[in-house]
C-alpha cells in the first residue's frame, strides 16, 4: 500500500479539544479519551479513527455507546453532522511492546522475564505511534489542545504543557498550543530531576529539567541544562523566538530507536544523546549531545508551532532544524571545524544514499512506511538546501524571509510550498527552479575547466545528474558557487563571489588578472554536489597551504589524499611523496587550529575511497581500499617520526577537563599523533595513555590505538571490568573492539560479541553498537566469503518480529552491494533474499529489501 503526495486530502472533521485519562498498567494499561469533533463544510462526512495493537473496550457518542466498524488500521462509524463528543476505552500493553512505538516500558524485560521493578513508561509517537495509544485521526494536519490526566503509582507523571493538578496517584497536565498526536508525550517513573531555570526574553521565568533513573545517571546531567539554557538564549538572539510554556522538560531513556524526539514541552532522548561525564563520554559524545538538545529545543518553532502537513513534508521542519543546530554549534564552537565535519557526515551517508537504490527527493512523493524516510537526505540535505537559500537571497533576506515565516505560519500545519513561498514574496524572486532540489532525487555532479586569456580568466562548468529510482531524467538546478581566486604567490586576488548556475553549461569570467589565477571553488563547501576539475596534485598541495576559506584548504588536502589513495588502489602505486610532504607541513604547522590540522590528516574513509573508484567507473576492491590506507598511514608516520612525539606531548591539556572546542580539538589531534605513534612504537605510548587517561577521550583514543595495531587485549578486559555497570560505556566497548577489529576477523569478533551475557538485541543502542560497528568496519563486513552479511542478516531476521524500525533501519549497510564485483553481489543479494522471503516480515523491512533489491 503505497502512499502518494498527490492523494492528500484534508480530514473531514476538525478536532476541539482532547481529554486523555490513563490508568497505568503494565500488560493491561486503559486509555479513556474524550474528543470534540466538528465537521468540516467542505468535508465528506467519512469519520476514520487510526488504532492499532489496542483492544477496545468501549466507544460512545454524545454519551450513547456505538458499536464501531473495525477496519484495516483503525475503526469507522456513523456520526452526526453537527459538533459531538467521541468516547472511547482500550486497553494496550507497554511491557510488552518491544517496538518502541507508542506506549512502552523501559527497561526492556529479559526475554521471558517480569518487567524490571524500576521501568518507567515513556512514549514515542512520531511518525505514527499515537494510534498504538488510542483511537485518533494520527496525521500531523490534525492539531489540538490536549488535557491529559495520569493515574499511576509511580512518583513522577510526566506529559506536554503545563502541570494543572497533582495529587497521590495522579497528575493533570494542560497544553494549550494546538499540536499533532505525535507530538504527544507521557512519562511516568521513580525518576529525579536535574533542575534548571531561565528568564526568557519577554521576562517569563521557565522551570527546567533533566529526568534520569535514581543513581549515577544523576550525575550526568549537568552538561544537558547547561546546553539547553544555551540553546534557549541562542534561539531568541537569533531567530527571535522564545520559550512558550511553564515548564520544559527532558527524560533519558535507554531504549529509544533514535537520537532523540521533540514532544511539546516534554523531550524524551535516547539516554545516549543527553547524559555526558567526562569520565563516561568522549569529546565527540559532548559536542552530539549539545547539538541534538540545541535540534530538539529548536523544532519548538520549527516543527511543533508550525508543523508538517502530512510526511512528505518532513524536511519542513527536519531540514530546517538540522541547519539551525548547525548554525548554533557553528557559533558555540568553531564554524570550520563544524562545516567539515559535516560535509565528511554528508559523503558518508546521504551521497552513499544518494547514488544508490535507495536515494529518494528531500521532498518523497511516495512512501510505503514513513518511519523508512527519516534519512540523511530528508535531514541532511534538506539542512543543505537551506543553506543554498540563505546563500543565494543573502543574510538579511533570509532573516526577513523566517520572521514571515513564523509570523505567517504560527500554528499552520505547512508544505514546502508555504516556506518557498515566503522567500519568494520577501525577495520577489522565482524559486520555481530551485524547487527541483526538493523534487529530484541524485546528487549533482558538476565539472569545471577553465582558461586564461589576456587578462581574463574563465571558469566553464557543466552539471548533470545521474538517474535515479524512478527518476530517469534531470533538469538543471539552480547551484550557487562560492569562488575566490588566489595568485602564484598565494595572495587572495579576488575574494569570495557567488556565481549563480542556473544552465546545464555555463560560464562565468573574472577580467583585470595580472597573471593566471587559482580557483577556490565550491568554497565553503556551497551547494551538495561532486565537483570534478581538472587539476593536478601541485594545485591541489598549492590550495592546501594558501587557501584563505578553510574548508576549501581542508578540501584540497582531502582530493589530494584521495587521489593518491585511488591511485595506489587502482594502479598499485606508491604513497605519493608530494601528498606525505604536504601532510607534514600541515603537522608541523603550529599556527594551524589543532583540530583543523586533526581533520586534515584524517585519511578519507574506507567508503569514501569506494564511492569515488565506483564513480570512475573502478569496481572497488575493499581489502585492497584498507591495504592502501594503511600502506599510506605508516609511511606518513616513519616520515612524521622525528615530529609526533613533540606534537603529541605540545597537545597535553592543563588543568580540570573542559568538554570545549579548543581543548577537544588538542585531544583529537594528540590522539591522531597517538595512532601514527603506535604504528611506530608498538604501542608504548598509548599503554601508558590508557594507564593514566582520567577521561574516556583519551582512554578510548589509547583503545583504539592499540586495538588498530592488534594489540590492547589486556586493556579490552580492565575496561570491561572497569566500566560493566554502565551500559553507556559498555556500549563503546562493544563498539570499538569489532570497529578497530582487522578485517578478516571483525565479523568473528562480532558474532562472539552477540554471544557475551550483555548483549541485549532488543536494546537499540547495544544492537547498533555490535552491528552497526561491522558495518562500519568497511573491510570487515566485506571481507570474503560473506560471514558478516550473513551475521547481519540473522540478526536482523530476529530482531524485525520485535522492532521493525530499527530492524529497517539497519538494512541499510547492504545499499551499496551493486557496487562491487560479482563474487560480493552474489553473497549480499542471497543475504536480501534470505530476509525477503521470512514469514511476516514487517512492512518496514519489506520496503527497504525491496528497494535495494530494486523493484
Ligand atoms: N523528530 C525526531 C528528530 O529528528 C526524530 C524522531 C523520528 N522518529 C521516528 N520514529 N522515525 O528530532
Ligand atoms: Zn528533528
Amino acid at each position: 500500500q503505497t502512499i502518494y503526495l498527490r492523494d492528500y486530502t484534508p480530514f473531514g472533521f476538525e478536532v476541539e479539544e482532547v481529554a486523555l485519562t490513563f490508568r497505568l498498567s503494565p500488560t493491561a494499561t486503559r486509555v479513556l479519551s474524550q474528543i470534540r469533533f466538528r465537521p468540516r463544510l467542505d468535508g465528506d462526512g467519512r469519520f476514520f479513527l487510526h488504532g492499532e495493537d489496542m483492544t477496545l473496550i468501549s466507544a460512545a457518542i454524545d454519551g450513547t455507546p456505538v458499536t464501531p466498524r473495525m477496519v484495516d488500521g483503525g475503526l469507522e462509524a456513523d456520526v452526526p453532522t453537527e459538533p459531538f463528543l467521541w468516547e472511547s476505552e482500550v486497553e494496550i500493553s507497554p511491557a510488552t511492546n518491544t517496538a518502541l512505538e507508542g506506549l512502552y516500558m523501559s527497561p526492556l524485560a529479559r526475554d521471558g522475564a517480569a518487567p524490571d521493578p524500576g521501568a518507567m513508561y515513556c512514549t514515542q509517537c512520531e511518525a505514527e505511534g499515537f494510534r498504538k495509544i488510542t483511537y485518533y485521526p494520527d496525521r500531523p494536519d490534525v492539531m489540538s489542545v490536549f488535557t491529559v490526566r495520569i493515574e499511576g503509582d509511580m512518583p513522577v507523571l510526566l506529559s506536554n504543557g503545563n502541570p494543572v493538578e497533582q495529587g497521590d496517584g495522579y497528575a493533570v497536565w494542560h497544553d494549550p498550543w494546538p499540536k499533532p498526536a505525535y507530538l504527544f508525550a507521557l512519562v511516568a517513573g521513580d525518576l529525579r530531576a536535574h533542575s534548571g531555570s531561565l528568564t526568557t526574553m519577554s521576562g517569563k521565568s521557565v522551570d527546567l529539567n533533566i529526568w534520569v533513573r535514581p543513581g549515577p545517571d544523576e550525575d550526568k546531567c549537568a552538561f544537558g541544562m547547561e546546553a539547553l539554557k544555551r540553546s534557549m538564549k541562542w534561539d531568541e538572539e537569533i531567530y527571535g523566538r522564545e520559550y512558550d510554556l511553564d515548564v520544559f522538560n527532558i527524560v533519558a531513556v535507554d531504549d529509544f530507536n533514535m537520537g532523540a524526539m521533540e514532544n511539546k514541552g516534554l523531550n524524551i532522548f535516547n539516554s545516549s544523546c543527553v547524559l555526558a561525564s567526562p569520565e563516561t563520554s568522549t569529546d565527540a559524545n559532548f559536542e552530539r549531545i549539545e547539538a541534538i538538545i540545541a535540534h530538539e529545543y529548536f523544532h519548538n518553532w520549527t516543527g511543533n508551532r508550525i508543523t508538517c502537513r502530512d510526511w512528505f513534508q518532513l524536511c519542513l521542519k527536519e531540514g530546517l532544524t538540522v541547519f539551525r543546530d548547525s548554525q548554533f554549534t557553528a557559533d558555540l564552537r568553531s564554524a570550520p571545524v563544524k562545516r567539515i565535519t559535516d560535509v565528511i557526515d554528508l559523503r558518508a551517508r546521504q551521497f552513499r544514499e544518494d547514488n544508490g537504490p535507495l536515494a529518494h527527493p528531500v521532498r518523497p512523493d511516495s512512501f510505503v512506511e514513513i518511519n523508512n524516510f527519516y534519512t540523511a537526505t530528508v535531514y541532511e540535505k534538506g539542512a543543505e538546501l537551506i543553506r543554498m537559500l540563505k546563500t543565494l537571497v543573502g543574510d538579511e533576506a533570509y532573516a526577513k524571509a523566517l520572521d514571515l515565516y513564523f509570523m505567517r505560519h504560527d500554528g499552520d500545519a505547512a508544505t514546502i510550498e508555504d516556506w518557498l513561498r515566503v522567500f519568494e514574496d520577501v525577495t520577489g524572486r522565482d524559486l520555481t527552479q530551485f524547487k527541483r532540489w526538493y523534487e529530484q532525487a541524485g546528487t549533482p555532479r558538476l565539472e569545471v575547466t577553465d582558461e586564461f586569456n589576456d587578462g581574463t580568466y574563465t571558469l566553464h562548468f557543466k552539471q548533470q545528474t545521474p538517474p535515479t529510482p524512478g527518476q530517469e531524467t534531470k533538469d538543471p538546478r539552480v547551484i550557487p558557487i562560492a569562488v575566490g581566486l588566489l595568485n602564484p604567490n598565494g595572495d587572495e586576488i579576488v575574494p569570495t563571489r557567488i556565481l549563480e548556475m542556473t544552465e546545464a553549461e555555463q560560464s562565468f569570467s573574472f577580467d583585470g588578472l595580472a597573471s593566471r589565477p587559482v580557483a577556490s571553488i565550491l568554497r565553503d563547501f556551497s551547494a551538495p554536489v561532486i565537483l570534478h576539475r581538472e587539476t593536478d596534485n601541485a594545485e591541489r598541495a598549492f590550495l592546501l597551504a594558501h587557501d584563505t576559506d578553510p574548508f576549501n584548504k581542508w578540501e584540497a588536502g582531502r582530493a589530494l589524499a584521495k587521489d593518491v589513495l585511488c591511485r595506489m588502489v587502482s594502479q598499485g602505486a606508491a604513497p605519493d611523496q608530494a601528498y606525505l610532504d604536504a601532510a607534514l607541513a600541515v603537522l608541523r604547522d603550529d599556527g594551524l587550529d589543532p583540530a583543523f590540522r586533526a581533520l586534515a590528516l584524517a585519511l578519507p574513509s574506507q567508503e569514501d575511497i569506494g564511492q569515488t573508484l565506483h564513480d570512475a567507473g573502478i569496481v572497488p576492491d575493499p581489502m585492497a581500499i584498507y591495504d592502501a590506507r594503511e600502506t599510506l598511514a605508516q609511511s606518513f608516520a616513519e616520515q612524521a617520526a622525528d615530529t609526533l612525539p613533540r606534537i603529541y606531548a605540545g597537545m597535553a591539556v592543563d588543568g580540570p577537563y573542559r568538554p570545549d572546542a579548543e581543548d577537544a580539538g588538542k585531544r583529537d589531534l594528540g590522539n591522531t599523533a597517538l595512532r601514527l605513534l603506535s604504528r611506530l612504537d608498538g604501542g608504548k605510548t598509548a599503554t601508558t595513555q590508557y594507564a593514566n587517561a582520567d577521561n574516556m577521550t583519551q582512554q578510548l583514543g589509547a583503545l583504539g590505538a592499540l586495538l588498530s595495531i592488534e594489540k590492547g587485549e589486556d586493556q579490552l578486559a580492565a575496561f570491561e571490568a572497569q566500566w560493566d555497570q554502565d551500559r553507556l560505556v559498555m556500549d563503546k566497548w562493544f563498539g570499538m573492539q569489532v570497529a578497530h577489529a582487522h578485517s578478516a576477523r571483525a565479523a568473528e569478533i562480532a558474532d562472539a560479541l552477540t554471544r557475551h551475557p550483555a548483549f541485549e538485541y532488543r536494546n537499540p543502542n547495544r544492537f547498533r553498537a555490535t552491528l552497526g560497528a561491522l558495518a562500519g568496519n568497511t573491510a570487515g563486513f566485506h571481507a570474503p566469503g560473506g560471514r558478516g552479511y550473513r551475521l547481519l542478516a540473522d540478526w536482523l531476521i530476529k530482531l524485525d518480529p520485535l522492532n521493525p524500525q530499527t530492524t529497517a533501519r539497519m538494512t541499510t549497510p547492504f545499499e551499496t552491494w551493486r557496487r562491487y564485483d560479482a563474487d560480493r553481489q552474489a553473497l549480499i543479494k542471497a543475504e536480501l533474499e534470505r530476509i525477503r522471503a521470512t514469514p511476516n516480515l514487517s512492512r518496514d523491512v519489506t520496503e527497504m529489501v525491496s528497494r535495494i533489491l530494486g523493484g
